[in-house]
């Protein structure tokens, strides 16, 4: 399959920063995007630190210009659950129809899905995108919203774009 974007998995878990929990979702993200013909670049692993995250993100958009960063968990309510936080604090416009869609899908799976403050948003040419930290979460959110995710890449990225025939996918 063309590579059309390239893309970033960040897994956001401090557990899984200190070793002490494999990283179930990273890997399971990247094969989604994988398969859905993204070239992932980097699998990063970051604690619940706003700080690096937001810097992982910044970094991720203004030096190596992915298309698309995704990241998996801390969009709960502990405590350390501060990614959407991060993001929204890097991100310059919002894409709220993105986390709508996830949660609108999630909700048929489980009343859970709720409480999963996942947000999205645009930093210059890059699309980011919170997912859950579960791997069963993850791919569920990240399914339920990757079929629209390249028409919107290319409108960010000047490819072209054309919505009229948009309308079946
Ligand atoms: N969405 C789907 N599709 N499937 C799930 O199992 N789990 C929920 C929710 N979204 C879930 C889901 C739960 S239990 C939580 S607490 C939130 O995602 C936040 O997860 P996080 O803290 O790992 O980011």
């Amino acid at each position: 399959m063309e590579e059309k974007f390239t893309a970033a998995v960040v897994t956001v878990s401090d557990r899984s920063f200190r070793g002490e929990r494999p990283d179930g979702s990273g890997p399971v993200v990247k094969e989604l995007l994988e398969r859905a013909g993204y070239r992932v670049v980097r699998l990063e692993i970051v604690p619940d630190e706003q700080g690096e995250i937001e810097a992982l993100l910044r970094s991720l958009a203004d030096r190596e210009d992915v298309a698309l960063a995704v990241t998996t968990g801390g969009t709960g309510f502990a405590p350390r659950d501060v990614t959407p936080e991060a993001t929204i604090a890097v991100c310059q416009r919002m894409t709220p129809g993105i986390p709508e869609a996830m949660r609108l899908a999630s909700l048929r799976v489980t009343p859970r899905a709720m409480l999963s403050r996942a947000a999205a948003g645009i930093r210059g040419r890059t699309l980011i995108v919170n997912l859950p930290g579960s791997p069963k979460a993850a791919r569920e959110n990240l399914e339920a919203v990757l079929p629209a995710l390249d028409h919107g890449l290319e409108m960010l990225r000047g490819g072209p774009a054309d919505c009229a025939g948009a309308g079946g996918k």
